[in-house]
């Protein structure tokens, strides 16, 4: 029985008095989470506060928390932070009200519904090519750009409108929102301080007036229209419109922000994450364009059959989001005592999952920094939870297949007429805000595919 200590897991020593291991967590929790591996799977890592905080090291230890004792857990305190900008909508809801989205929801993301994206994501990024080819020799904000890609694309495939621009007002709202956030993840001033005026709370407060407003545009250009629409959002306003209504006002804009932030700040960091990886191996940016040649002939436009025969893209794809995956960690509350690896859980535990750690280690992935695509080579099966980029058990993201279809259709699309190179020799260096990015940016200059030079652009930091 677990005796409600904690007992048996290593603790991890080195932080500050009272403070504990705070400062170096909020400072950079990947680096804790590394230092805390060699001492077991789950280790705990002292912090102020009522939730012990253990961080989860190993795949088997992953898999029993996330889905064979799925039901023991709930959202994080660290959720609710996020509830300021996405309120109840399915990444941070729990309990009865998550099943009842998460049942309405599902039906959306399904494969077929998927493929009918196709089209409309190959007219997003062929804009976009368009866009570049005309810019060739400029250095572009790779990270912007992808950004701007599937926010573009989000709104198009999810909401069933034509962007209308002011795409930069937006990404800079959301970048306002994730450093808001960011900044007061591990925060011990109390809720009310997000209330005063400060410089930076009033920026948030703009940003997310920018976001709403947003939000609202779509939701009520929709019911202006008269008909709701079997797309995302369609499905949204059927629920909300039919008998015992699921879903109150509220909750629609709730969910429709969700998806808005969840769907698109993920995909295009691995996207830039791909994009500067491609830089430094020119090699196999030239491989995926003779394998796109040779599926696509001369369309330019790829159709859904055609991205499963994109065995390389889908490949590169995979180890980017090993090397770089989007949520590089996410948390669960102990709802209950449990026993995690031989370890004694105690009830309100905070338990850390980490894809960035087991995805970077040497015991199931040698060479871990190296890219090499061939991991992901058809047949390949990675052990489970040593590789988990979309999370697993029933809160698996869900829109994996959603992301990998718009990654696939974009790369499939961009890459045959643009390459990309770094713009200058900085070391490109991960920034963790709530997602994954490139810290300040990706300069890179863009030139027509076959234009390029044959040399990896120097860049400082590995892979
Ligand atoms: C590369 C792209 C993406 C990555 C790496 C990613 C990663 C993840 C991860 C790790 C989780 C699980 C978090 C947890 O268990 O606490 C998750 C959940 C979620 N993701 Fe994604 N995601 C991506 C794209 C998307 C897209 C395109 C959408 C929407 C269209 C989306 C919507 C969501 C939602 C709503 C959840 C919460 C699901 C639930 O709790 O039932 N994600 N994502």
């Amino acid at each position: 029985m677990p005796d409600g200590t904690g007992g048996g897991a290593p603790v991890l020593r080195g932080g500050w008095p009272v403070l504990g291991l705070l400062p170096a967590l909020r400072r950079d929790p990947l680096a804790v989470f590394a230092r805390a591996r060699p001492l077991g799977p789950v280790v705990r890592l002292p912090v102020p506060g009522r939730h012990p905080l253990f961080a989860v090291t190993d795949p088997a230890a992953t898999r029993h928390v996330l889905q064979e004792n799925a039901r023991n857990y709930r959202r994080t305190p660290f959720h609710d932070r996020l509830k300021a900008v996405l309120g109840e909508g399915l990444l941070t809801s729990d309990g009865g009200l998550w099943q009842q989205q998460r049942r309405l929801l599902q039906p959306a993301f399904r494969a077929e519904r998927i493929r009918r994206f196709v089209a409309a994501m190959a007219d997003s990024a062929a804009a976009m090519a368009a866009r570049w080819e005309a810019a060739a020799g400029e250095v572009l904000d790779v990270s912007q750009e992808m950004s701007a890609l599937t926010l573009d694309i989000a709104v198009r495939c999810m909401f069933g409108q034509e962007p209308r621009g002011g795409d930069a007002a937006i990404a800079e709202a959301v970048q306002e929102a994730q450093d808001w956030i960011a900044a007061r993840f591990w925060s011990l001033a109390p809720d009310w301080t997000e209330r005063l005026p400060t410089p930076r709370n009033r920026r948030f407060r703009r940003a997310r007036a920018a976001l709403d407003g947003l939000v609202d545009r779509i939701i009520q250009a929709r019911l202006a229209a008269g008909e709701t629409g079997d797309d995302l959002l369609g499905m949204l306003l059927a629920a909300q419109a039919s008998d015992g209504a699921a879903l109150d006002a509220r909750q629609v804009r709730d969910e429709a922000m969700t998806m808005l932030l969840a769907g698109h700040e993920t995909s295009a960091g691995t996207l830039a994450w791909c994009w500067h990886l491609l830089a430094k191996h020119p090699e196999v940016a030239a491989a995926m364009r003779a394998e796109i040649a040779g599926v696509l002939g001369d369309r330019r436009l790829p159709a859904p059959e055609d991205l499963q025969r994109l065995d390389l893209v889908r490949a590169v794809v995979e180890e980017t989001l090993r090397l770089f995956p989007a949520a590089a960690w996410f948390g669960r509350l102990a709802a209950g005592p449990d026993r995690v690896a031989g370890c004694d859980i105690p009830a309100g535990s905070i338990l850390a999952l980490s894809p960035w750690l087991l995805q970077r280690d040497p015991r199931y992935w040698p060479d871990p920094l190296r890219f090499d695509p061939a991991r992901f080579a058809p047949g390949m099966r990675p052990l489970p939870y040593s590789q988990f980029p979309f999370g697993g058990g029933p809160r698996t993201c869900i829109g994996n297949h959603f992301a990998l279809t718009e990654m696939l259709v974009a790369l499939a699309v961009l890459l045959p007429r643009v390459a990309l190179r770094h713009a200058s020799a900085a070391p490109v260096v991960p920034e963790l805000l709530i997602t994954l990015k490139p810290a300040g940016g990706l300069p890179m200059r863009v030139e027509r595919a076959g234009a390029e030079g044959r040399h990896a652009t120097p860049n400082a930091v590995s892979p």
